[in-house]
């Protein structure tokens, strides 16, 4: 079920969990982790902002003093963002922040939080205007150097952008977080997509439900679902399947990562797997949201 993220990267589950609305009681997220492990789904996504800066601690205390715990998943989280928030009374204003300084203890911290001494991945969570490719190729060499993190890569960037980080940090960057899903598929189209194809890496999709204003009964999204009924009944499958098949589909091997915070929708998800969409049913499906074929 694992896949490499990029060629000779690391081994991810195909389906990652979002821990973003984890904002949860310790136990429940517990339930949650031993769920998507039971589903085939070892890989977590966290930042170190989610829930006002507790979702990691939280997570973490499941994970302490749990090393065979620690062993079954790997763990990506980002930095770079600093939000206003109680828990750090010196941040006037939300900014980015991807200065080498920050980026070592943002790590240290996370690596206290989810108890663990090494991070699958780290991520840096937004493009930064004022990033200094040099500064932060510093930091991530000296993070990997010392073991605290295996792996690095980027959200949010466009091409361009990771081709100028790529082009200082002496090591691949292993993947690029951005949203895609069929309700906003303008990374598929825009160059971001294909120039990771380029590097051999793939990119990991945020939101791949569209953040579940699908399962809204509101606006358009009621009108694409009855599109959708359709598809699901030829394909045996649930929705959520549908739209993470859709994603599963495109040959850049995108990896969803699913941002339920529901142990049987995890479960659920985790069937997407098995279905194998037609490309013209690919197409089908895009031109119910777009409302148009292809030129
Ligand atoms: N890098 C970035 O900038 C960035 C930005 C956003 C997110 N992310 C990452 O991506 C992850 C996923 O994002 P997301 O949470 O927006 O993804 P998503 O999977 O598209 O949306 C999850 C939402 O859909 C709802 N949902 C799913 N299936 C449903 C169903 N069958 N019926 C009703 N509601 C349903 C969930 O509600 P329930 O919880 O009730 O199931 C939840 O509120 C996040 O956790 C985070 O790790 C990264």
């Amino acid at each position: 079920m694992r896949a490499e993220l990029s060629a000779g990267g690391p081994a991810l589950s195909r389906i990652v969990a979002g821990a973003w609305r984890w904002k949860l009681e310790t136990k429940e997220i517990e339930r949650l982790i031993y769920a998507a492990l039971e589903a085939g789904i070892s890989s977590f996504d966290h930042a170190d902002i989610y829930g006002d800066y507790e979702n990691e601690k939280k997570f973490g205390s499941v994970l302490k003093g749990n090393s065979a715990l620690r062993g079954r998943l790997e763990l990506i989280t980002k930095c770079g963002i600093r939000l206003v928030s109680a828990a750090h009374p010196e941040h006037r204003i939300k900014h980015y922040d991807t200065s080498k300084e920050h980026i070592i203890r943002s790590v240290e911290n996370s690596l206290l939080n989810l108890s663990t001494d090494r991070l699958d991945v780290l991520l840096l969570h937004r493009p930064d205007p004022l990033m200094h490719p040099e500064e932060i190729a510093g930091a991530f060499q000296l993070l990997k150097e010392h073991g605290k993190v295996l792996w690095f890569g980027v959200s949010n960037f466009s091409a361009t952008q990771f081709e100028m980080l790529q082009a200082y940090v002496p090591f691949p960057l292993i993947t690029n977080q951005v949203e895609i899903s069929l309700f906003n598929s303008v990374k598929l189209f825009d160059g971001t997509v294909d120039t990771l194809m380029k590097h051999r890496v793939s990119p990991m999709a945020w939101s791949p439900l569209g953040g579940g204003k699908y399962f809204t009964a509101s606006g358009q999204a009621e009108t694409i679902e009855m599109k959708l009924e359709g598809f699901a009944s030829k394909y045996n499958c649930t929705i959520s399947q549908l739209l993470l098949a859709w994603l599963l589909r495109h040959p850049a091997n995108i990896f969803p990562i699913l941002g339920t915070t529901n142990p049987d929708r995890i479960k659920d998800g985790a069937g997407a797997l098995r279905v194998e969409l037609d490309r013209q049913d690919w197409f089908a499906m895009l031109k119910s949201v777009t409302g148009k074929d292809v030129a």
